[in-house]
């Protein structure tokens, strides 16, 4: 190697070894190693010398572009693991220490209420149950005493899963009645709270909605029991301290009698009232006496074993409870609307908050 291309590799091995940001480090590659570079315009002279200088001056300055080519990566690789690292120290948590900010999130009033209901019936003694969205028709119509050519299945606007007749999304919360009464012994006491889905949308329908559904099973169990059950159900639920029912007979496959239950309301207090203050009446819930066709196909004896079940609206109630007046808008995601009508994570349902016994 001549002096000279030993001088200028000194002198850039030097310029790299003093550059210590990134910019910097590309300056000394573009002049070393870029089309005007010094390094590159030496290599272009190699093309005017005579074979015998070639064959000196070729591998000096091959040599040359070889170190500089070396150290310049070795210089970014160094100044890359120092950027990471002080980003890593910049940006270090301590996720030991206690949060200094409340959740900036919400709880939706589907799932407060949801919350609130969990917390009266078990105080009632009810576990919560779930089963599949996506849910099998013998669960969700025929064990339930709807079968295939009954008129309620054309009421349902079920959806049905492509190429697979059999399989649906679930119409309603009742075929976690059946799903319960094959998995457990009874006495039973569950609620199920969820989502179903039917083909339906307009201001007051959306093709998903909640339901929560109910069910007793034992020995002995009278329509009593469920008007008791409902009835401090109401008053926990919407914390009022007095309310009227009106049963009225209907008609649902899987109960025996049917009712329908209307719950009184004062539009001065705009809650549910006792008869006194009564002035308007509400439908809230279906609901009766499970059909020994129901227990039957769930293979308990209907002679030994009796029950009621109901089933309401989750979004409804929510509804009525907290004044919300457009379903569309719970599942519009719309962050402004959450903020306002949304709970506290901390707001936790109880007994004495929110859902009164
Ligand atoms: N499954 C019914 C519906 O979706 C609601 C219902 C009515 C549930 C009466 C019940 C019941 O458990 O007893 O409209």
């Amino acid at each position: 190697m001549s002096t000279d291309t030993a001088a200028l590799q000194a002198e850039i091995l030097g310029q790299i070894a003093a550059a210590d940001a990134p910019d910097a480090l590309e300056a000394v590659r573009v002049a070393a190693m870029g089309k005007q570079g010094q390094v590159t315009q030496l290599l272009k002279t190699l093309g005017g010398m005579s074979p015998e200088e070639r064959s000196v001056a070729g591998p000096a300055f091959n040599g040359l572009r070889e170190a500089v080519a070396a150290a310049l990566a070795a210089k970014k690789a160094a100044l890359d693991e120092a950027a990471l690292n002080a980003k890593l120290a910049a940006e270090r948590q301590d996720m030991t220490l206690p949060v200094s900010l409340p959740p900036a999130g919400s709880v939706h009033p589907v799932s407060q209420v949801m919350d609130e209901l969990a917390e009266i019936f078990a105080d009632l003694g009810f576990a919560v149950a779930t089963g599949p969205e996506i849910e099998d028709d013998w669960h969700n119509f025929t064990a339930l005493n709807i079968p295939e050519s009954h008129p309620a299945r054309a009421m349902h606007d079920t959806f049905y899963i492509d190429g697979q007749p059999h399989l649906v999304l679930r119409t309603h919360t009742s075929p976690v009645q059946i799903r319960t009464m094959m998995a457990q012994q009874p006495p039973i006491r569950i609620i199920a709270p969820g989502r179903v889905y039917r083909s339906d949308s307009d201001a007051t329908h959306t093709p998903m909605f909640h339901q929560i559904e109910g069910l007793v099973i034992d020995k002995g169990i009278t329509l009593a029991h469920l008007r008791w059950t409902l009835e401090t159900f109401i008053k926990a639920f919407f914390e009022v301290d007095d309310v009227a029912l009106r049963f009225r007979p209907s008609y649902f496959p899987f109960t025996e009698p049917s009712v329908e239950v209307d719950v009184g309301y004062s539009s001065k207090t705009g809650k549910p009232a006792g008869a006194a203050d009564v002035d308007k009446w509400l439908e809230v819930l279906g609901s009766g006496m499970v059909h020994p066709r129901v227990i039957a196909a769930c293979g308990l004896d209907p002679n030994e074993w009796q029950g009621f079940a109901f089933g309401t609206g989750v979004d409804r109630l929510a509804m009525l409870k907290y004044g919300l007046t457009d379903l569309r808008a719970f599942f519009d995601g719309d962050i402004g609307w959450l903020r306002h009508h949304g709970f506290s994570a901390f707001d936790l349902p109880s007994i004495s908050a929110g859902a009164a016994l």
